[in-house]
């Protein structure tokens, strides 16, 4: 990747273009002693005294078979000494950090901050969070041991780790982490069509044009702490998979009752759904995909309504190539219809591209197993997720609020919440399941199925930030 527009080398790693490893290891750390912690900084620009060295962007021959990437809150800039005038620069969500923003993000009853477990019920001690990416556990280990060789720099608050089940799905049974923004210079329209826009630099690093005509994010004082940095939402998301299933299975069962489902599935069409489905398992998989907006298997039901399985088979690298035409078969309410518009008329019609996030996630937790059901103590699953932009209000955060958790994008969904990730409760919670003709079936009692149980708001800074990080107070 080499770019005339940026220096890909001072960027980090995973934010421009993900690193496709199957094992992340994030390590959660507090700042033990100022200097030490500085001096480690320096050294990760090199890989200096044997402190693993940060992976940037620039283009490598081979995968590397550890990537170590560095993101600092903003407790952890003013714990490392940074001046309080440049401080002061950074913008007012990260300064306030996660926790203070959890009206915004949805993390209300059960997913408040206070019932999050440690260390992020201790936010103000939380100031570096190492993610380390690897294949093999042996690997996540050394790196961790060589980061945290010195006991003094940092204390350990907490590991939280994550690894690829087979073909990018996650819980709930999705193919995720197809739909990616895609940077001029840095990707290629060739290879892998996608209709959308390509984004602005500035949509995901500091420093450059972004969608918003004459509008630049201030970039942190000084420039070499600010330019070619962003800022990360670092979410623990647990996913309730019985709840889930359960809730497609009562799903399917009260649109069988209802007249006109016929319109949704029309009799003897649940084998294009999957071959030997009876008619509740078929409807319960319409359900789940209008949802999300893709079949389970990654299909957009934009570009498939009927079956996730098309005579003609869509390439893995055609499942993003797709726009919503006006009467698209994707419903307004479903996840990828609400986090990312595309060239849908909206509510707030210049917001359609600006709030596009990189998402680098991986599940935690084991997979389910419906032949193994959980005992009585359910081990937590779900997402570790990052969701990466040069905007953590107008970005993260808008998207959140407005689009995730009210509709607010298009009136026939303001007042309901995204199905799958939103803030929902059965007393409040709906979705429409929409039919070809536009009717629709309402689907009430809906519970939230993704929690939260940790996070943080990190800079990730530049490896040039990072120098100068290290060289405060020589
Ligand atoms: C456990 C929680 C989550 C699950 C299981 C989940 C699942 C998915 C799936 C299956 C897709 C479709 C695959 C793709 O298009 O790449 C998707 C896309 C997406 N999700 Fe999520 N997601 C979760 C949380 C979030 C959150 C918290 C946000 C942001 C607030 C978010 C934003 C997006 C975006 C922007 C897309 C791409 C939409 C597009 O470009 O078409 N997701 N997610």
């Amino acid at each position: 990747m080499v770019s005339a527009m940026v220096d890909v080398a001072d960027v980090q790693g995973n934010i421009l273009q993900g690193y496709r490893h199957p094992r992340v290891r994030h390590l959660i750390l507090s700042v033990g002693d100022a200097a030490e912690a500085r001096a480690w900084l320096g050294a990760t620009v090199s890989g200096a005294g044997g402190v693993p060295q940060v992976t940037s962007q620039a283009p490598w021959d081979e995968k590397p078979s550890t990537c170590f990437n560095i993101g600092l809150t903003f407790e952890g800039l003013r714990a490392l000494g940074t001046a309080s005038q440049s401080l002061a620069s950074f913008p007012t969500e990260f300064v306030e950090g996660m926790t203070a923003r959890a009206l915004k993000l949805g993390d209300i009853g059960d997913s408040a901050p206070e019932r999050w477990p440690a260390p992020f019920d201790k936010p103000r001690d939380i100031h570096v969070i190492v993610s380390v990416h690897a294949k093999e556990v042996a690997d996540l280990d050394r790196v961790q041991r060589q980061a945290l060789q010195n006991a003094r720099t940092f204390r350990l608050l907490g590991v939280r780790e994550g690894f690829n089940f087979h073909g990018d799905y996650v819980h709930f049974g999705y193919h995720d982490n197809i739909s990616q923004p895609r940077f001029a210079e840095i990707h290629d329209p060739e290879d892998y069509p996608d209709p959308q826009e390509m984004a602005p630099l500035g949509t995901v690093l500091l420093g450059y044009p972004n969608n918003f005509e004459g509008l630049l994010w201030h970039v942190p004082d000084p420039v070499e702490l600010g330019h070619n940095g962003t800022f990360n939402a670092f979410r623990i998301l647990a996913q309730d998979v019985v709840g889930f299933e359960n809730y497609l299975t009562e799903a399917a069962k009260y649109l069988l009752t209802q007249a006109g489902v016929d319109e949704l599935l029309p009799p003897g069409a649940e084998t294009k759904i999957g071959a030997g489905l009876s008619r509740e398992a078929a409807l319960r998989e319409i359900v789940a995909a209008q949802m999300c907006g893709r079949w389970r298997n990654g299909v957009p039901l934009a570009v498939s309504p009927d079956t996730p399985d098309p005579a003609t088979p869509i390439p893995e690298k055609q499942l993003n190539n797709f726009d919503y035409a006006a009467n698209s078969s994707c419903p307004y309410s479903s996840h990828i219809r609400r986090t990312n518009p595309r060239d849908a008329q909206i509510v707030q019609r210049v917001a359609n591209n600006s709030r596009r996030l990189v998402r680098r996630g991986i599940p935690y937790g084991p997979p389910y197993d419906p032949a193994k059901p959980d005992g009585v103590e359910a081990p937590e699953r779900g997402l570790l997720g990052n969701f990466i932009g040069a905007s953590l209000g107008a970005q993260f955060e808008a998207m959140c609020t407005d689009w995730v958790n009210v509709g607010l994008q298009d009136p026939r969904v303001t007042g309901s919440n995204d199905p799958l990730i939103g803030a929902n409760a059965p007393e409040t919670g709906w979705f429409d399941v929409v039919l070809k003709s536009g009717r629709t079936f309402r689907l009430r009692s809906l519970p939230r199925f993704v929690r939260s149980r940790g996070g943080a708001y990190t800079f990730l800074p530049s490896v040039s930030a990072i120098r100068y990080l290290g060289s405060l107070g020589k």
